[in-house]
């Protein structure tokens, strides 16, 4: 299994968004994590479609985290924009099997993700390519990682299997990638510990280096 350190351009400086998805690119990135908010599922606003549509032709998997109510509704206008997966969020819509019937029916992967505090049981009901584990309250960049997350990670790669990647989002940093990978997740999000950095290559290039020493040491 590969690990994928997917750098969240929610940290990044708006004013130079390109130059700094060329350097982790650079680094080695493969997917770039797209954190969109609507001020009701979360409090804050933060980016839409034409952020997305600014990086399409960069070369990299784009990730779009629609952090919205209903995201059914947004689908299609992240899909033209040039996403390559899209993630909702179960607690944002009743209709989860509907969203992300949309998300495949738009050409994208589609994944699904859940807060801290929602069980794990709904991915045994759906069928998912990434499978997202949030590890802080959705909202914002720069907040701890919450420490049961671990235990999570686990619970939910073997309800998922093998196949679908199993993706950790929040307080992600150097420190703790190796537990990350080691539990079982294969696509780890972080904002603020690269894009927070004077050098966000080499910062990216560490959080790389300690998830797959964490994946050696966890199989
Ligand atoms: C949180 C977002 C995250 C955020 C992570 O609501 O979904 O993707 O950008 O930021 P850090 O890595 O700073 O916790
Ligand atoms: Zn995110």
């Amino acid at each position: 299994m590969t690990i994928e350190i997917a750098p969240s351009v929610l940290a990044a400086d708006f004013g130079r968004l390109r130059e700094q998805v060329e350097e982790v690119r650079e680094a080695g990135a493969q997917v770039i994590h797209i954190d969109v908010m609507d001020g009701h599922f979360v409090p804050p606003l933060s980016m839409g479609p034409p952020v997305c549509r600014a990086l399409r032709d960069i070369g990299l998997h784009l990730e779009v985290h629609l952090m919205v109510e209903r995201p059914e509704r947004q689908v299609e206008s992240f899909a033209q924009a040039g996403a390559d997966t899209i993630i909702v969020h179960a607690e944002a819509t009743p209709n989860v099997h509907y969203a992300l019937q949309a998300v495949r029916e738009a050409g994208c992967l589609a994944g699904l993700a859940v807060n801290p505090a929602t069980p794990l049981a709904i991915f045994a009901e759906v069928e998912v390519d990434v499978a997202l584990c949030m590890s802080v309250n959705p909202g914002w960049g720069g907040q701890a990682f919450i420490p049961q997350s671990i235990d999570r990670i686990g619970r939910l790669r073997a309800i998922v299997g093998e196949a679908p990647v199993v993706e950790v989002d929040g307080g992600v940093e150097a420190s703790n990638a190796g537990a990350i990978a080691a539990a079982g997740a294969n696509r780890l999000v972080a904002g603020t510990a690269v894009f927070g950095e004077p050098d966000a290559a080499a910062a990216f290039a560490d959080i790389a280096a300690a998830a797959q020493a964490g994946l050696a040491a966890g199989r």
